[in-house]
């Protein structure tokens, strides 16, 4: 028979019970499965995040930087605070004992061929939970000849996450004849929000994100886009941060630098840090220098 329990006197009840706010914007309500992998997305102590997307192969095959992931790419991935990647990638090429937390591509069909808004939702949920990801993803096409499928897609994403606590990110795709300006971004990201999701990427603009960040009710990331010098791609990351961003989703401008790992020291430095841009640069140029 166990031992009898002599009861203490630990029972602190003039202490009120400790608690506090979950830190993450528009996340307070969730359920502690969902909190938990948000909590690992974004680091607690300043809510930003550094992912790496390296998911591009989905609808464009081997894409610059990234035809040989398990050289190129692995290398970085210590850096990052998350991985954003294909299933596809995640079985073949990322060893299961890397503990980074995965968001992973849950959307596809067209590829770089044809109508991109034609995208379906192209994972189970169950295979999510399989795989152990922190979130999903999904492309939605505001605007876009099929925008009100890609709409509904999200929202049946977001209805099998929340079932299980996975988190969705929707991703805000920009049609290339559509002008990318705040107008367009506050509504394509508040849509997503108003809509379900936990979190937004989208991109970023030089005249007037921070009304994007500040209408939109849950935590916004950005794309990096098109590579552009170096210097430019660390002065978007800072401005956007500065502009109330939580993060990057950042693929091409890191992977297809000439020093990708001096380019993810550099963003990092930038979310987490606040560094500035010119010193971000520094550091990115004294990485390249190292690995001559
Ligand atoms: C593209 O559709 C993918 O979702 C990428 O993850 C996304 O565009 C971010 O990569 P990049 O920084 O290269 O734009």
């Amino acid at each position: 028979m166990p031992e009898a329990d002599k009861e203490g006197k630990n029972y602190y009840e003039n202490v009120p019970q400790k608690g506090k706010l979950f830190f993450l914007k528009g996340s307070t309500e969730l359920d502690w499965g969902m909190k938990n992998r948000l909590a690992r997305i974004f680091n607690p102590k300043d809510g930003h995040t550094v992912m790496l997307a390296i998911d591009h192969g989905y609808f464009q095959g081997p894409t610059s930087g990234l035809e040989r992931i398990d050289v190129s790419i692995m290398p970085l991935v210590p850096e990052a605070d998350v991985v954003m990647c294909t299933r596809g990638i995640l079985r073949t090429i990322i060893p299961p004992d890397v503990t980074k937390p995965i968001v992973i591509r849950a959307s596809g069909g067209p590829s770089i061929l044809k109508e991109l808004s034609d995208e379906q939702i192209a994972m189970d949920m169950e295979d999510c939970i399989r795989l152990g990801v922190c979130a999903t993803a999904i492309q939605v096409f505001i605007g876009g000849q099929f925008e009100s499928r890609s709409v509904v897609n999200m929202t049946r994403l977001v209805d099998a996450g929340l079932r299980y606590g996975i988190p969705t990110m929707a991703v805000t795709a920009v049609g290339r004849d559509m002008e990318r300006n705040a107008k367009y971004f506050r509504l394509a990201t508040r849509m997503c929000a108003e809509l379900g999701v936990q979190y937004v990427k989208t991109y970023y603009v030089d005249e007037g994100f921070e009304t994007v960040t500040s209408v939109c009710p849950v935590p916004i990331v950005i794309a990096g886009g098109k590579k552009r010098p170096e210097l430019d791609a660390l002065k978007m990351a800072y401005n956007a941060i500065d502009q109330g961003a939580a993060g990057v989703d950042m693929g091409r401008n890191i992977f297809q630098s000439d020093s990708p790992l001096g380019m993810m020291k550099a963003i990092r430095a930038i979310v987490h840090g606040g560094e500035k841009p010119e010193k971000a640069y520094d550091l990115y140029q004294t990485v390249k220098d190292e690995e001559k």
